[in-house]
């Protein structure tokens, strides 16, 4: 909570209070350094250059958690399910995703609360994405 001016008060956002861009950029940086090893998901990324997954998932996240609107700027309404329709998101797939970010954001030293609050939100997201059986 941030105390301003007349005695009210404002919520801070998670964006903010996890340490805004550059968390979710070491966030999503890392998680992309996983992927990139990753016999699995690699294949799975039409583009030879990670980046600019990297920027429209940092975007993303960004949007998402309260911080600013870039990701739907420049992509519109995000539609995440109907974006991944053309990959093959099967468990296997959705493990691995998970494994590089369960390491991604090991690395970012959140507080035990923030650190439930994010996972809570990627496994359930991520369990959302899968569109293939198997
Ligand atoms: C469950 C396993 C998942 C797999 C295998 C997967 C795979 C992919 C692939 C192959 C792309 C295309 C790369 C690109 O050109 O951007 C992509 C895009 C994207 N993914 Fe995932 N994804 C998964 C889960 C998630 C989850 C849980 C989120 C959100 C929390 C997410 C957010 C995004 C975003 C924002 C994009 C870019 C969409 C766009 O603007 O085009 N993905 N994903």
């Amino acid at each position: 909570m941030n105390e301003i001016p007349h005695g009210t008060v404002q919520e801070q956002t998670f964006y903010e209070q996890v340490g805004g861009e550059e968390t979710f950029r070491r966030l999503v940086h890392r998680f992309y350094e996983g992927v990139a090893q990753d016999p699995l998901l690699r294949p799975m990324y039409p583009e030879e250059d990670l980046g600019p997954a990297e920027e429209r998932l940092a975007l993303f996240l960004m949007q998402y958690w309260g911080g600013p609107r870039t990701y739907s700027e420049n992509r519109g309404h995000p539609r995440l399910r109907m974006r991944h329709a053309p990959f093959a998101v099967d468990r296997a797939a959705h493990d691995a995703w998970l494994t590089h970010m369960r390491a991604a954001v090991d690395d970012l030293g959140l507080t035990e609360e923030q650190d439930r609050t994010l996972w809570t939100y990627l496994t359930y997201a991520a369990a959302s994405m899968v569109n293939r059986a198997g």
